[in-house]
């Protein structure tokens, strides 16, 4: 018998679903266009009764309301009680896994965040924690909600040993790693998980399932969850035609303590913030560089030499290094109270897969 996360003592195995909003909870009142609609209506207990779900494979199926927001509105809080929330489920013996129904806006700062914080553990406990949701609110006609909150269910539940325990993403039939979801189609069903590495869940494929267990195997440590008061503060500069040096200016007079460069192509940046660069890597400022082009790697060294004080992206977004250095910079402290020695460059080096994602030369 074991206490779950909402207080119930509960004896046999059970599934959480835990519910933060989205469109998946979401109403239009307009039947004519369904994406006139408010995200974060619906709230998780009713999605799970509307499907008709009290149980799968044999486990009970709880749920738990965290937030019910539209996720552009995240907040550092949401993250730190998602975060602990999840890490108290992995320790109890008698939950499965996880859903978490959340708005498509943001899962990918969510996806890596989850990955970074509990995807080793998850892996070496053999549990999964499944981020879902959907492109329609919960009353249109064609909402998509139903059937991915069924395929996450479905992840989460699936009886066979060799399928990982991990963090990953269910959207349109198919199955992803949550640090590999993101959003980049506005309107298209598939949406998060376009541009990831992915599988059909109803007919795995090998290949994805073996670059997955490769991935986990290099998530050695997990990093520690910032209080919610304690979350640094990193901004996200993206470069343009015709930059100008006061943007950077402002912000090294704002506190930040970190910076994404969305550079253009390799990760280069206008070379009119040079000055503000330099200066913010005196102050100390933590600076990450990636790209806006939102795929593919950014590298040391390429195509000009590292500043110092600066570091490469590998396959991270601007969202995600964004929540990578984030952790990095919140690890770093907490090593210095227990006086351990590391950088935040050594930490955020271990947050981006720079294998993951082959350059193909043709
Ligand atoms: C949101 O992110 O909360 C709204 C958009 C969506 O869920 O697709």
């Amino acid at each position: 018998m074991s206490v779950d996360v909402v207080g119930r003592l509960i004896k046999i195995p059970y599934i959480l679903v835990l519910g933060m909003g989205g469109t998946i909870s979401g109403i239009s009142e307009n039947s004519d266009n369904p994406l006139q609609y408010q995200a974060g209506k619906v709230s998780v207990k009713n999605l799970l009764k509307n499907a008709g779900v009290d149980s799968v494979c044999g486990c009970k199926v709880f749920s738990k309301q965290v937030a019910n927001v539209d996720s552009q509105n995240l907040t550092a809080e949401h993250l730190t009680e998602l975060g602990k929330l999840v890490i108290q489920g992995l320790e109890d013996p008698l939950l499965k896994g996880l859903v978490i129904t959340h708005g498509t806006d943001t899962i990918e700062e969510v996806g890596i965040f989850l990955h970074l914080i509990c995807g080793n553990k998850a892996n070496k406990v053999g549990k999964r924690i499944v981020l879902t949701g959907a492109m329609l609110p919960s009353n249109a006609l064609l909402s998509d909600g139903p059937k991915n909150l069924a395929d996450a269910l479905k992840w989460v539940s699936s009886e066979f040993d060799d399928y990982p325990g991990g963090v990953y993403g269910v959207f349109a039939g198919k199955v992803c790693l949550g640090m590999d979801l993101s959003k980049r189609h506005a309107t298209d069903l598939d949406a998060p998980l376009q541009a990831a590495h992915c599988s059909p869940i109803d007919n795995l494929t090998p290949a994805w399932l073996s670059l997955v267990r490769f991935v986990l195997l290099t998530l050695e440590t997990d990093l520690p969850i910032p209080e919610s008061d304690a979350w640094p503060w990193v901004e996200i500069l993206t470069s343009y035609a015709g930059a100008r040096p006061e943007s950077l200016q402002l912000l090294l007079k704002s506190g930040m303590q970190g910076l994404v460069i969305a550079g253009t192509g390799l990760g280069g940046f206008h070379s009119a913030w040079l000055p503000g660069v330099l200066m913010a890597t005196k102050k100390g400022i933590a600076i990450v560089r990636c790209s806006r082009t939102g795929a593919g790697l950014v590298s040391r060294d390429i195509p000009e030499k590292e500043m110092d004080g600066m570091v490469a992206s590998g396959n991270l977004s601007a969202p995600k290094a964004r929540i990578g250095l984030q952790l990095a910079l919140n690890a770093v402290h907490q090593a210095k109270v227990e006086m351990v020695p590391t950088t935040w460059q050594a930490i955020f080096a271990n947050t981006s897969f720079r294998n993951h994602s082959p350059i193909i030369v043709r």
